[in-house]
């Protein structure tokens, strides 16, 4: 295996080293070929650059697996809870009876959120987007904990936000939900784990008391689990990219809320459900959106499909649509949609415009028919990934300030725009 690779520009050979990972992954290092040749690299959407090295997460798009420091996420999911997969995540391990207690027990002393905070809910209309609401709130936390808004936090602060975050915005969350049906906060409860409490919140109310069903429990718990890092993707990249700057790790993590929210990433989800209502309102002629998603005249795509890594089939996806028959099943639940999303997944992979692309249902194809279940309201699914994924965002912002080789985030451009030019004051103009 190489140690270099020889790049010959103009007929000067530069010298490029190769790093390799743990699981045999190949980079060519080219930090030094602006500076010996003035050339950089073009690379739109990064489809071909490493932004770090990281030991949070490994994943294998053409065999489809992902793994969180070394575990396969299958078995996360199947074992685990959300609170010990966020300590693995986070602190490279798994807990210990003891630590993950104490950890627990520190989800509890944070849990609620200075009462203040509480008035910004009243100022929202009620039809604003959670994913607004959570973005804002998350920045907003820096105001009230002060103490840790510092260039070089300590390790023993940086932990206290990261379960501050963990537990607070499963409580922002379940409050915006509330504001948004115009119903009174329900208060978090030190007797519930994480899930419970979070669906308590959610869905309890002064004359309703909500029951708890532990098949719905378990469900959302291997759904956060699966959702809970996949390495460099677009908001990981962001919360990296804005911690890059010392930015602090609440303004970090809200950056990346916002960039979870397109479509093209935690807001598929949503749309995916969207795409399901209208083609079930239409009819249920399949087809029809498949013909439209494969015309390039046509800006449709099928949601749900398509991954930039994942080039055989999501690993997540899998799990998740297993958990989804199971849990239709328990809960006698028949949604058409569900039906309606595995006939088009039928059809799809027998397609050869999806075959030829590697087109594979992605983790939020069914992930949205089993919140739908659960009775969580369409426009909190993005909100529900961000839960998922905030331990995850907050391992990727501690591996890179804890690296004493991280650099500022700061890509290169080429200039395509006009050559110079006089200014020409506006009568002459
Ligand atoms: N429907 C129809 N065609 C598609 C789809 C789709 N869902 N996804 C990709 N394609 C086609 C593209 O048109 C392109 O075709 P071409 O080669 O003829 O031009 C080819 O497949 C490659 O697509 P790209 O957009 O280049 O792939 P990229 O890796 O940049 O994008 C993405 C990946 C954004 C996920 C894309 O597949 C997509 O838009 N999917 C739908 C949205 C979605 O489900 N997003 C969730 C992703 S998972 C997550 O973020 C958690």
């Amino acid at each position: 295996m190489a140690d270099n690779v020889q790049i010959n520009i103009d007929g000067k050979i530069i010298e490029c080293p190769v790093i390799v990972g743990t699981e045999g992954e190949r980079a060519i290092d080219i930090s030094k070929l602006r500076t010996q040749s003035g050339l950089i690299t073009m690379d739109p959407g990064f489809g071909n650059t490493g932004a770090c090295q990281s030991a949070i997460t490994y994943l294998d798009g053409d065999k489809g697996f992902l793994r969180y420091r070394g575990i396969p996420v299958e078995q996360l999911a199947e074992n685990s809870t959300f609170v010990e997969t966020s300590y693995l995540l986070i602190y490279g391990r798994l807990p210990n009876a003891q630590e993950l207690e104490a950890f627990s027990d520190a989800f509890n002393e944070h849990s609620m959120i200075h009462e203040d905070m509480v008035n910004f809910f009243h100022a929202y209309p009620s039809t604003t987007h959670p994913m607004a609401i959570l973005s804002a709130m998350v920045c907003a936390m820096s105001a009230y904990y002060p103490e840790f808004i510092k260039e070089e936090p300590t390790k023993q602060e940086i932990n206290r936000i990261a379960v501050q975050l963990l537990s607070k915005v499963r409580t922002i969350c379940a409050f915006s939900y509330k504001k948004s049906i115009g119903e009174p906060f329900v208060y978090p409860r030190h007797d519930l784990h994480y899930v419970h409490n979070f669906l308590n919140m959610m869905f309890s109310s002064p004359t309703n008391p909500y029951q708890i069903d532990d098949d719905v429990v378990n469900a959302l718990q291997m759904l956060l689990i699966l959702h809970a890092d996949h390495e460099q993707n677009c908001s990981t990249s962001t919360v990296r990219l804005v911690g890059s700057s010392h930015a602090n790790l609440y303004a970090s993590i809200s950056a990346g809320i916002c960039a979870l929210w397109g479509p093209l990433h935690g807001g598929a989800n949503q749309a995916v459900i969207e795409m399901l209502e209208m083609i079930h309102k239409d009819g249920g002629d399949f087809n029809k959106y498949i013909a439209k998603a494969k015309d390039k005249s046509n800006t449709f795509r099928l949601m749900g499909f398509g991954h930039r890594v994942y080039k055989n089939f999501d690993p997540r996806a899998r799990v998740i649509k297993k958990c989804a028959d199971n849990l239709f099943n328990k809960l006698g639940i028949n949604d058409p949609l569900l039906d309606l999303a595995k006939r088009i997944e039928e059809a799809v992979l027998k397609d050869e415009y999806f075959i030829e692309r590697k087109l594979y249902p992605n983790v939020d194809f069914y992930s949205g028919i089993i919140f739908r279940a659960i009775g969580i309201p369409l426009n909190m699914f993005p909100v529900m990934f961000a839960i998922g994924r905030l331990p995850g965002w907050i391992a990727h912002w501690k591996e890179m300030i804890d690296d004493p080789t991280s650099k500022i985030g700061r890509p290169y451009q080429i200039y395509t725009g006009s050559l110079k030019k006089d200014y020409v004051p506006i009568e002459q103009r």
